[in-house]
């Protein structure tokens, strides 16, 4: 599998380094307009190939969109990340036009390419991205519910002092501190309810903690976060390279399912070789479908921004 990922910052080079370490691709071509920026992440990712025990091959590129020719995957990073009090939502008018520029270049080099979007506010440049790139609305992922969910799942875990891997939940909705829908009554401790273990105010806790786990971070680093971002981005990629049919919420393009058209916003989507596979209709409860509408809302007065 050949991969781009697009801006060699924090969350493009933790993607590419994760990618990396878990050694399903082929070729990994990481690309930033800042001279030599993209060089240097390679070639520093490069020489811990023999420390982490990979053969994927990463190479840097300087704004050379020809050495991206052929990717059947691109992750799309570049743009600015927020700053500390900021919402992801103020970054459009700056990364909207980059965003756009870069899902037109990827599409000339690689024409059957799968983007997945990671730049901010996620869900509105998901939505740029299909409305600049042409292709099939299930070669257009955006990342966000995968990253939510971790954080999700790490705030239950931290409730109920257990590991991570022993619980399991989804976060749907927008990627927005407002606007996520952690779906805090479908949470399970190895298959039992966490309402089993919780108390409501405690569970509404991890709902309110979960919301805002990106600003959070924000406050703590001065930037956005990039560990668990690049690792959510990883995940996607590997499905997508071992056609694994995982089931993660991704940021996709509704026709009609939950009721909502000409929108991005995330929902449980299957993952395979041909990017989406199948956006799956859950059953929600009354509440948590009009949280899904009011989510909704949200993401669609940010897309009334774009000039597309
Ligand atoms: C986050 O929540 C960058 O939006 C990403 O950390």
């Amino acid at each position: 599998m050949k991969l781009t990922v697009v801006g060699a910052g924090a969350v493009g080079a933790s993607c590419a380094e994760y990618i990396a370490i878990k050694d399903f691709a082929a070729e990994v071509v990481i690309l930033d307009i800042k001279e030599g920026f993209a060089e240097g992440k390679a070639m520093d990712l490069m020489q811990t190939a023999s420390l982490n025990g990979f053969d994927t091959k990463i190479v840097g590129s300087t704004n050379d969109y020809s050495k991206t020719a052929g990717s059947e995957v691109a992750v799309i990073t570049s743009g600015i990340p927020r700053k500390p009090g900021m919402t992801r939502e103020e970054l459009i008018g700056i990364n909207a036009g980059i965003v756009k520029t870069v899902t037109e270049n990827l599409v000339k080099h690689s024409p059957d390419v799968i983007i997945i979007v990671v730049s901010n506010p996620m869900d509105t440049m998901t939505y740029l991205a299909h409305k600049a790139s042409g292709l099939p609305k299930n070669r257009i992922i955006g990342m966000g519910g995968a990253l939510d969910s971790a954080r999700f799942k790490y705030r239950i875990a931290e409730a109920l002092d257990c590991p991570s891997s022993d619980v399991d939940g989804m976060v749907i909705g927008g990627h927005s501190d407002v606007g996520m829908v952690p779906l805090i009554d479908k949470a399970v401790r190895n298959s039992v309810a966490v309402s089993e273990f919780l108390s409501e105010d405690r569970m509404q806790q991890i709902v309110e903690d979960t919301k805002v786990g990106g600003a959070t971070l924000t406050g703590l680093l001065g930037t956005s976060a990039w560990y668990a971002p690049g690792a959510a981005v990883s995940e996607l990629v590997k499905a997508i390279g071992l056609d694994s049919k995982k089931m993660f919420p991704c940021s996709a393009m509704l026709d009609g399912e939950y009721g909502l058209n000409d929108i991005c916003i995330g929902v449980p989507c299957i993952l395979g070789a041909n990017g989406i596979e199948k956006i799956v209709e859950i059953d929600l409860s009354d509440a948590e479908k009009a949280k899904m509408i009011e989510s909704a809302s949200g993401v669609s007065k940010t897309n009334g921004l774009l000039d597309v």
